[in-house]
């Protein structure tokens, strides 16, 4: 029977970020994998929904006043409840097309430092939107095991998971988490930090998808050798007289831009280790420590934080994958990995 039903359902796991959103079925990995954006008219006071995701993020700062484009995950977290719900919605109905048959048991990823209450909303989300049930797994035990870390070893491993919202970084033994610690830094701080670069040195003004594309295109965590390294153009408008203008931005002046953003992400680092019993730092100094999340993809934030901290430093395969992939883990073997999902808090 167990095989039946297993046919009809899809059993899924949620990584809800602040930038994207990755749905995994259970026995076909990750099929979905979108901007988590919405699009809105509000009518009779009522939000109707317009677009969702890759669509919504097109209209992203180009809506005419009746229409809003929002990401309604803030630091991780749920910021704008019914359109969150909306959202979750959307994307398990685009991947659980045979929805008269059974509802989905659903594992969702929450920051470390996600609240009771922020835990409840993201729970009653996901079941209002048609799960059967709802577990929640930590996003930094997800990340490590996404990037295929041994979490369940009697050793010391530290995982940094640098999104959209919040960078997590964690130190796990045992399967379990012995510190952990969130930050509100990641590639959306990155991009506000090249924008208001931009306005102070160049009084450029750019908007969210030019900063996002300059980041990901040449941007760096340290200073190029010659001084400059590779350039690219930009537009944007001339704060000075109000018209479109034309500039070139390399990348000794995005790195220039990034460099509070890196320092935050490489103290969280140092904090955690210092933090850490010596036992557990001693193992962490030997492994290195493990980056995961888009913001890992930074140019050589690696090696920026190699020469901070003195660790050595990895950039797990598919980095923008692993906490969907470790959340798809956790279930397809729920069995192991039992004590890691909590249904009921
Ligand atoms: N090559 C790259 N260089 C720098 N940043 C990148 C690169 N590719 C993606 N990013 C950034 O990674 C971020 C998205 O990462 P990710 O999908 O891990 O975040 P998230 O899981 O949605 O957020 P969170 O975990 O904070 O909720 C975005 O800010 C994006 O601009
Ligand atoms: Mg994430």
């Amino acid at each position: 029977m167990a095989g039946i039903s297993s046919i009809f359902t899809s059993d899924m796991a949620i990584d809800l970020g602040t930038a994207n959103t990755l749905v995994y079925v259970k026995g076909r990995g990750i099929i979905l994998n979108e901007p988590s954006v919405v699009a809105y008219h509000v009518k009779d006071g009522k939000k109707q929904v317009l677009a969702v995701g890759e669509d919504a993020k097109l209209m992203l700062g180009r809506t005419p006043g009746s229409i809003q484009a929002i990401r309604p995950m803030r630091d991780g977290v749920i910021a704008d409840f019914d359109v969150a719900e909306e959202m979750i919605k959307h994307f398990m109905r685009k991947v659980h097309k045979r929805s008269t048959f059974a509802k989905p048991k659903v594992i969702v990823c929450v920051p470390y430092g996600a609240t009771p209450v922020e835990k409840r909303a993201i729970r009653q989300s996901v079941i209002s939107a048609g799960a059967r049930r709802a577990g929640l797994i930590a996003e930094p035990i997800a990340a490590a095991i996404g990037s295929g870390m041994p979490i369940t070893d009697p050793t010391g491993s530290m995982i940094v998971d640098i999104g959209g919202g919040t960078t997590e970084v964690a130190v796990l033994s045992l399967g379990d988490i012995v510190y952990a610690r969130s930050v509100r830094v990641g590639g959306d701080r990155m991009d506000e930090a090249i924008i208001s670069y931009l306005r102070r040195q160049h009084n450029l003004l750019v908007g969210d998808s030019t900063a996002e594309r300059i980041k990901t295109s040449i941007g760096t965590a340290r200073m190029p050798d010659d001084g400059r390294g590779a350039a690219m153009q930009i537009r944007g408008r001339d704060l000075l007289n109000g018209v479109p203008k034309e500039s070139e931005i390399n990348q000794a002046q995005v790195a220039e831009a990034l460099a509070e953003p890196v320092q935050q992400i490489c103290e969280a680092v140092m904090v955690a280790l210092e933090a850490t019993p010596p036992d557990l730092a001693a193992d962490i100094v030997d492994r290195g420590v493990m980056l995961t999340g888009g913001g890992a993809l930074l140019g050589e934030l690696d090696l920026a934080l190699r020469e901070q901290t003195g660790l050595s430093i990895s950039v797990a395969n598919e980095s923008l994958n692993c906490v969907a992939l470790g959340t798809g883990k956790a279930l397809e073997y729920e069995k192991q990995l039992r004590h890691v999902i909590d249904y009921d808090s």
